[in-house]
């Protein structure tokens, strides 16, 4: 066993936590550990008849016996953060890294007023931003600094390390996605730090050799927040026509829609260095799909989609997401690995 790195490869909200709940579920692995930059992200996951968003915790929490941590680069605002350890009665599992660098309320300030930022950019205005500007200028505070976040201290690096050396699975979320990378993406309308499957191991402190598998999800239609080039963007009216309206979870901000891109995903798969690909959304290309569990059901439509995806990217399309509920899905890992 070693470590799983599950990533984003276009422009955020493909449905990470959708596809790491299912594998936190179904592969059982020990520790599950957030990578990326902070709560700007939100990732949703609908689990028996409920629907969850988190923004700071990992969306492996409904596989209860994982252990749930947040690496030395994830930007932690405390308070976001004690909330959704509350809410979903997780105190007894949580780590976080005593090396995260805290959001605090100046910086949250500051990523509103800022007309670059929350005009031109169009940032979530949850601080990250200036938070990681304060960090690389080495003033801002870390997690050791903060008194309510003192119980859950941990070496995140010694810990998942550990596990991986006793042969156990680590599963690594990152956040975000490939093309809102501050060095890949359409820069300056990215965030506010590198988005690649690299920089979630760095995030979390593990080295490339450990390992095995690069998950890159991608939705049959890709979506964007915020400002910024989107080469395959569709009208509203033709997203509406589709049926296919979809709100920010941070920000309650409407998704901009695209049409899938082939290019893209190439070189998203390409950068990430993708050995799997999962793809969700398959019942917004054909209804007929919805909540669909085995290969031989889809339409004839869905399976030449994800044909096409393995053509564009030359990588297997291991997951397919018929639906936001956990066990929509097919898993094809046994078939094709
Ligand atoms: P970030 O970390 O913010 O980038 O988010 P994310 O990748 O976890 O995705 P997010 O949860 O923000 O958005 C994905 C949306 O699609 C959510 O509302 C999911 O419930 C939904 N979703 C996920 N998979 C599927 C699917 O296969 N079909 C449909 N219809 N919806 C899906
Ligand atoms: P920031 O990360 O808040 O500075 O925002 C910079 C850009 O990244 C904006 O276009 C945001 O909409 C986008 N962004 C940041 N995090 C996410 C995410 O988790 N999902 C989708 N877009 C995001
Ligand atoms: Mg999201």
């Amino acid at each position: 066993m070693s470590a799983t790195v599950v990533v984003g490869g276009f422009w955020g909200d493909e449905g990470k936590g959708k596809i790491i709940a299912h594998l936190a579920y179904s592969d059982k692995p020990r520790i599950i550990v957030r990578g990326g930059v902070g709560p700007n992200a939100g990732h949703t996951v609908e689990f028996n008849g409920k629907k969850y968003g988190v923004r700071m915790l990992p969306s492996g929490f409904v596989y209860s016996d994982a252990r749930l941590l947040i690496g030395a680069g994830v930007l932690v605002n405390p308070s976001v953060l004690i909330e959704e350890i509350r809410s979903l009665r997780v105190e007894e599992r949580v780590g976080v890294d005593f090396r995260c660098a805290i959001i605090e309320s100046k910086h949250i300030e500051a990523d509103k007023t800022s007309a670059h930022l929350s005009e031109k950019i169009g940032s979530t205005g949850t601080g990250c931003g200036p938070a990681n500007a304060d960090r690389v200028l080495r003033v801002a505070k870390q997690a050791r600094d903060v008194a309510e976040l003192q119980p859950f201290l941990t070496d995140v690096p010694l810990e998942i390390n550990s596990a991986i050396d006793e042969g156990d699975l680590v599963l690594v979320e990152g956040t975000q996605g490939f093309a809102l990378s501050l060095y890949y993406g359409s820069y300056p309308y990215v965030t506010s730090k590198d988005t690649s499957a690299s920089q979630m191991l760095a995030d979390v402190g593990i080295g490339p050799t450990k390992v095995e598998d690069v998950i890159v999800v991608f939705k049959t239609f890709p979506t964007r927040v915020g400002a910024g080039p989107f080469p395959t963007e569709m009208s509203q009216e033709e997203a509406e026509r589709l049926g296919i309206i979809e709100f920010g979870t941070v920000t309650g901000r409407r998704r901009r829609i695209g049409w899938w891109d082939g290019k893209l995903a190439r070189y998203s798969a390409m950068v990430n260095g993708a050995t799997q690909i999962a793809i969700t959304g398959i019942d917004k290309l054909d209804k007929e799909c919805y909540g669909v569990k085995e290969w031989e059901k889809l339409t004839p439509k869905a399976k030449e989609f994800v044909e096409r995806v393995e053509d564009d990217t030359r990588v297997p399309v291991t997951l397919v997401s018929t639906g936001p509920s956990i066990e929509q899905i097919i898993d094809l890992r046994e078939e094709k690995l």
